[in-house]
């Protein structure tokens, strides 16, 4: 890792760890089989689990160990209840107190992710620097061995083997349902859309050819895939009001005076579909994005899934290539319909919101075939 800010709980994600994204497979991502029919489908919470081996490299979703259910459960908890509405936050003096118990359930997921991890880095210490699966290192190798061996005295300073849990949970919290969130909405626009997944695979066929494995480099090639991505960011931001702020001193915004201390919302969501700045803006339409230079690197205040300034997502980079090369690969290796009765317009597209934006119904999608 090229950098690593504890303070802040930074996490700086250097090449090395997206070199690990090189044995991604459409097969590992978010398949179970459908009991009720044999047949497989395609499910958010199977691929939240992929994401979650990918940055431990380490299988944990096998049928002997809980440890996957585990993390899921843990991570789920931690956050519905940081996301739901805290009376503290209005009336502070209510702080210490904790009224609705979300500090006192917060603390118990917490610690149970920080045992799950310490086991896992124990274990991984002992097999040595080297992945535990042989591989190239990924991201927990290179913590252990910078709690280990860097000669950069500050490094030693601030990461200590028992910080790493504290950063595997901030990576853990903030990037598997955010991800997974994206991919699930944007196969149900698609599948709701079958023109524009039409044109993507089309795209696709094209650039890479049908059937074919798709690459990392394929990506600044497929601009209707590109679209699609920030189409879907836009209308269903994982992170609807961003990370809350705080006002460090009175601040005039547009002729209104924020006081110091308050607490600052971004609301990303009503951006998204603001029709002063969006032609159709509850249309799904990445067409939209095939003639603008609007880009979602947070730059363009009109599109600010990952937030922008000093405290933008630190794992965007890294979203973005999982998000185009997972939906790139499950879209040029299938074909895809939605579940016997349910048409495109009866599609349940309500959300639910815990910290994070969810589809309140998870998406069931079926490939039809496999174009080889
Ligand atoms: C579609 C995928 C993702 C979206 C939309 C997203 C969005 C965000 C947003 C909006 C923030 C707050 C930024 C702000 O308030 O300005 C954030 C913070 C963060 N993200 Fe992401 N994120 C994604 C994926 C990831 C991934 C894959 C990782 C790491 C593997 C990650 C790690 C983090 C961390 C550690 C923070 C906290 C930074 C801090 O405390 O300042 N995110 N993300």
């Amino acid at each position: 890792m090229s950098r690593v800010a504890i303070g802040n709980a930074h996490v700086a994600l250097d090449v090395r760890f997206f070199a690990s994204l090189l044995w991604m497979e459409v097969g590992r991502w978010g398949w179970a089989r459908d009991s009720e029919h044999g047949r497989q489908v395609w499910l958010a919470p199977c691929k939240w689990l992929s994401l979650c081996e990918l940055y431990l490299w380490q299988p944990i979703t096998d049928s002997n160990s809980d440890t996957g259910e585990e993390i899921k459960e843990a991570v789920r908890g931690m956050i519905e209840e940081m996301g739901r509405p805290n009376i503290a936050d209005s009336f502070p003096f209510l702080k210490m107190i904790d009224p609705q118990g979300i500090r006192k359930r917060n603390n118990i997921y917490f610690r149970k992710m920080l045992d799950l991890f310490d086991t896992i880095i124990n274990q991984r210490s002992k097999l040595g620097a080297k992945s535990a699966s042989g591989k190239d290192t990924d991201i927990l190798d290179i913590l252990i061995d910078l709690t280990e061996n860097a000669e950069d005295k500050r490094v030693h300073e601030q990461l200590q083997k028992s910080t790493i849990g504290h950063l595997l949970l901030d990576i853990f919290g903030a990037g598997t349902e955010t991800t997974s969130a994206t991919l699930e909405w944007s196969m149900a626009e698609l599948l709701k859309a079958p023109e524009a997944m039409s044109k993507a695979q089309a795209e696709l066929e094209q650039v890479i050819g049908k059937g074919k494995k798709m690459k990392e480099s394929d990506i600044p090639q497929l601009p209707y895939l590109q679209a699609i991505i920030k189409e879907t960011l836009r209308l269903h931001p994982p992170a609807p009001l961003l990370v809350p702020r705080l006002a460090e001193s009175d601040v005039e915004v547009c002729g209104y005076t924020i006081p110091k201390d308050a607490q600052v919302l971004i609301n990303v969501w009503a951006i998204g579909r603001d029709p002063n700045v969006w032609e159709n803006p509850d249309k799904f339409m990445p067409e939209r994005f095939l003639k603008s230079n609007i880009d979602a690197g947070g730059r363009d205040f009109e599109l600010i899934p990952f937030g922008a300034g000093r405290r933008i997502c630190p794992g965007m980079l890294l979203a973005n290539r999982i998000l185009h090369l997972t939906l790139g690969s499950l879209l040029n290796s299938f074909d895809w319909k939605l579940e016997d009765g349910v048409e495109p317009d009866t599609l349940n597209m309500e959300d639910k919101y815990g910290l994070t934006l969810i589809m309140d119904q998870p998406l069931r999608a079926f490939p039809t075939a496999t174009s080889t």
